[in-house]
């Protein structure tokens, strides 16, 4: 069950200066490794996901896996990977994008998506915006009908929901 009560930034860890000084991290392995929280958690995102009536769920390496493997189970929707360089086998299509340091990769199975499915995206934590924003147009690329996005945890001072033009959901938001 959803249990209303339970509050779920009590399962998050804080830990400052990691990766780098001065970032607070907000850490979900203390969420997961609880048993009602990440049923609870995986309760609510299914709620708030189910109306968009995805066809298939799409995860980004590695994180967002941990969101959507049990989401898509709960739905009844196929699970899709997003990965990074070199894991994936057969035809991939890939998109790069920019980060503060450098840029990053992600990859999806050419074959992955039938048009015009439709395609919800999830990952555990928003901050910039330019991961999701890039996994959309990764699976536009392929033929998806990307429905919505869904996260965990929305850092909401870094704007990161103004750069998505897809309606995002968010189960947890932190001001800084
Ligand atoms: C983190 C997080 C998101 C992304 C958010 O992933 O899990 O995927 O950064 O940042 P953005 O909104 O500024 O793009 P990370 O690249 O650290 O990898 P991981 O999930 O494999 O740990
Ligand atoms: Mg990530």
């Amino acid at each position: 069950g959803e249990q209303p009560e339970l509050d779920l930034k009590k399962y998050i860890r804080e830990v400052p200066d990691f990766p780098k000084p001065g970032i607070l991290f907000y850490d979900i392995s203390t969420l997961l490794r609880n048993a009602d929280a990440w049923q609870v958690a995986t309760a609510r995102l299914a709620r708030a996901i189910a109306p968009w009536q995805p066809d298939l769920l799409a995860g980004i390496e590695s994180r967002g896996f941990l969101t959507a493997a049990p989401l898509a189970q709960r739905l009844g929707c196929g699970f899709v990977m997003l990965r990074k360089p070199g894991k994936l086998p057969g035809d991939t299509v890939s998109l790069s994008y920019g980060l503060e340091y450098g840029q990053d990769t992600l990859h999806i199975q050419s074959d992955a998506i039938k048009p015009g499915q439709r395609v919800v995206v999830l990952d555990d934590l928003l901050a910039t915006g330019g991961t999701l924003a890039a996994s959309v147009q990764l699976l536009r690329k392929v033929g998806a009908n990307v429905v919505g996005a869904s996260v965990m945890i929305e850092l909401t001072a870094l704007g990161g929901r103004d750069k998505l033009d897809t309606p995002l959901h968010s189960l947890i938001q932190y001001a800084e």
